[in-house]
């Protein structure tokens, strides 16, 4: 019994050995992918690696991996080394190769937030957009300005994007008269206040699943 103990554990040993000895031999190929999640902006790339039998083995190997931003409304959001993880549901999360024909294609899974924002047109919210490629800085609402005592209704209405934009689709209305906002919702008549943009869009962000 020890006797066989013995020689497993010698067997054991020697195929750790020759294991570590191969995969110190192998070449190693390293690269750098985006990674982290979707939701604050952060632009940045951690290093990956890959390892193979030769060095075109190590850097077919290498992937990256980030959320399918043709999906609305995708809930998968994470970005990283290698390929799609095995949890992710089918069609939400897309790889990429690090190294394409002869060349190095680093942070291959651009940085993209993914998420829908709404704005109040006519008084109720509607989504003003349909999730693909949306950044946190592309957020706005339009709306009259809390002082205008007027009564235009293409003013008073109010709904997605700037007002710059909204005045160059329907100009009954003076530009001053109106106030664009950056966050979720942020142009309904009880809190169109400014200064609450930021905690109000970060409050959104940490809460919208
Ligand atoms: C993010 O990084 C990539 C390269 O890694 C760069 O091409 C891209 O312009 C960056 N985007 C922003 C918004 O900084
Ligand atoms: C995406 O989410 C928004 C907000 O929850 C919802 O109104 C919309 O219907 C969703 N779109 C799809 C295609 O599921
Ligand atoms: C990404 O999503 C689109 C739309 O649902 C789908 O047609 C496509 O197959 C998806 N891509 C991958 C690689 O899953
Ligand atoms: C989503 O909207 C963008 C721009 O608004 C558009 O280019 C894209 O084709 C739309 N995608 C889908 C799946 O509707
Ligand atoms: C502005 O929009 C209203 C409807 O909301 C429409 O009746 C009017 O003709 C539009 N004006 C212009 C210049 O497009």
């Amino acid at each position: 019994m020890i006797q066989h103990l013995r020689l497993v554990t010698a067997m054991c040993l020697v195929t750790l050995l020759v294991k570590l000895n191969v995969s110190a031999d192998n070449p190693i190929w390293t690269y750098s992918c985006h990674t982290g999640v979707d939701i604050i902006s952060d632009n940045s790339t951690d290093k990956c690696s890959t390892d193979g039998a030769t060095e075109e083995d190590a850097k077919a190997a290498a992937y990256c991996f980030g959320p399918n931003n043709t999906l609305v409304n995708n809930t998968f959001t994470g970005y990283g080394c290698g390929k799609c993880p095995k949890k992710a549901k089918k069609g939400t999360c897309m790889s990429c190769p690090a190294w394409v024909e002869g060349s190095d294609n680093s942070n291959c899974n651009v940085w993209q937030p993914i998420f829908t924002y709404s704005c109040f047109e006519s008084e109720v919210p509607v989504v003003c957009n349909n999730g693909t490629g949306v950044l946190l800085k592309d957020i706005h609402c339009w709306g009259p300005k809390p002082t205008y005592k007027g009564n235009n209704v293409d003013l008073t209405k109010s709904g997605c994007g700037t007002c710059e934009a909204a005045h160059v689709a329907n100009s009954t209305w003076d530009i001053g008269d109106c106030s664009t906002c950056n966050y979720n919702n942020c142009n309904s008549a009880a809190t169109f206040v400014s200064f609450l943009s930021v905690f109000a869009a970060v409050f959104w962000l940490c809460n919208r699943n």
